[in-house]
This record gives structure tokens, sequence and C-alpha cells, in this order.
């Protein structure tokens, strides 16, 4: 059987990594939606009809479990598709913004995610239930979009016009989006040393836990399928880029 893990592109390629630096040996179908991104500004109803047909679909190509390696859709859609795919594990990214309490807590910190995600009720939870009063949350409208576009020179003009002001300012920055890793090199080039905080890692752990729990671990070739909702062959040869650098 295989893990099931989307994003609106190819974000999720950042989570992927992550997952299979600690199962190798795991089949995975990565499906890349390309066609809707972004997912940022769209209102609940759209996303979370978005998740479920794109989990219906998963499902059907023999999924065990359900990796949404996407912020946005996570803090929108997970409580519906839990209850709707009950008996299936589904797991979800959500900003590292605990990380921050739990290790670096006295710190100046910078959450950069969608503003569907920073107005989400998820994450306003978690915020204020972690809030260290010297945190910054910035929604960068278009970021994901300008990255998932590949387009190097805007990205850096949008960091340069959002970030500047914080360049000395704070110390964490926390990566609320799956595309961001992808542009780190870009932001430490703005704000400098900062220390990054990504929810991937733990998600990978977490996943791992859950697979062993459930009976679920898999000695399989590792293989990993690619499906982007455009058919886009650029596309699957970045996705695959990413996949490898890393
Ligand atoms: N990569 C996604 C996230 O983690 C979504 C970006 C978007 O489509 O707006 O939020």
């Amino acid at each position: 059987m295989n893990i099931g893990i989307f994003d609106s592109g190819i974000g999720g390629s950042t989570v992927l990594k992550e997952i299979v630096k600690i199962l190798p040996n795991e089949d995975y179908i990565y499906y890349s939606d390309s066609k809707n991104n972004p997912y940022g500004d769209k209102n609940d109803t759209e996303i979370i009809e978005i998740c479920d047909n794109i989990v219906s679909m998963l499902i059907d190509r023999n999924c065990k479990v359900i990796v949404i390696a996407c912020n946005t859709a996570s803090a929108k859609a997970v409580d519906f598709l839990r209850k709707k795919y009950s008996n299936l594990p589904i797991i979800a990214i959500e900003p590292a913004y605990k990380m921050v309490h739990d290790y670096a807590n006295d710190k100046e910190t910078l959450v950069m995610a969608t503003r569907g995600t920073i107005e989400s009720e998820k994450f306003q939870i978690l915020f204020h239930k972690y809030d260290n009063e010297k945190t910054v949350l910035l929604p960068c409208i278009g970021l994901a979009n300008l990255i998932e576009k590949d387009e190097k020179e805007q990205i850096k003009k949008y960091l340069k016009e959002n970030l500047l002001q914080y360049k000395n300012r704070v110390e964490n920055v926390v990566l609320g989006c799956t595309h961001y890793p992808l542009v780190k090199n870009e932001i430490k080039e703005i704000l400098g040393n900062v220390t990054f905080f990504d929810g991937a890692p733990k998600l990978a752990q977490h996943l791992k836990y859950v697979l062993e729990e459930n009976g679920l671990l898999e000695n399989n070739n590792g293989k990993i399928e690619f499906i982007d909702s455009q058919n886009s062959k650029e596309k699957k040869e970045r996705f695959f880029e990413i996949l490898e650098q890393r």
C-alpha cells in the first residue's frame, strides 16, 4: 500500500523529503494540485471540497494513510476529513510555533504563513496557547504562488519589500507554509542568520509512530509516484530535483 501526500503544488516536497529520510522503505503517491494553487486565498468551503476530492482519489489508489503537506489545507480541512474518513489515519502539518515555545521562547519571532493559515481558527488557538508576546504574524500573500512558479527575481523583490523591516529585530522565523523552506537562503539574505522552525521533521516522526501503532509499516521499494493536477512535466522535473538536492 501507499502513503498519500498532497499540497497545492510542489511545496510539500519539503515535507516528503523529511518523511523519506526516516521511512525510506515505504511507497508514496505525491499529488501536486498546481491547478488550484494558491490555496492560501481560498475560502474554507472551497478548500474542504478540493481536499475531499484529493483524499478520495488517493484512497482509490490504495493509500493506507494521508499526509496533508500544506498548512493551509490542514488548518481548514483536517477536521472535516478526519470525520468523513474516520478509518484512515490523516496526518496534518501545522506551523512550528510550539517548537518556538519549547526551544527559543525568549526570542523575537516572525511567523510567515499564508493568510488562510494565519486567519484560521486552528492556528489562532495554537498561537494564543503559546504566544511569547514577542511574535509578529506575517501573512505572506502571493509568496507561495511565486515559489510555485519559480519566479526567482520576483521572490527576491517580494522578500526584500516584506521582510527588510524585520532585519535585526527577529531571531526566529517560523516557516508556516510548506513552500517557504525552498527560499530559506533568500530569506537569510534579507534577515541574516535567523533560526528557522519548520514542522516537517516532527510530522515525519509522528507519521512513523502512527504507522507503527497501527501495524501499517511496510518494507517496500521506496517508490515515489508524482501526479500533478495539470499534468505538468516541468513540475514533475522540479519536484524530483528538489527531492534529490536534499
Ligand atoms: N504550501 C501550502 C501551505 O503550506 C499552500 C500554499 C498556497 O497554496 O497558498 O500553506
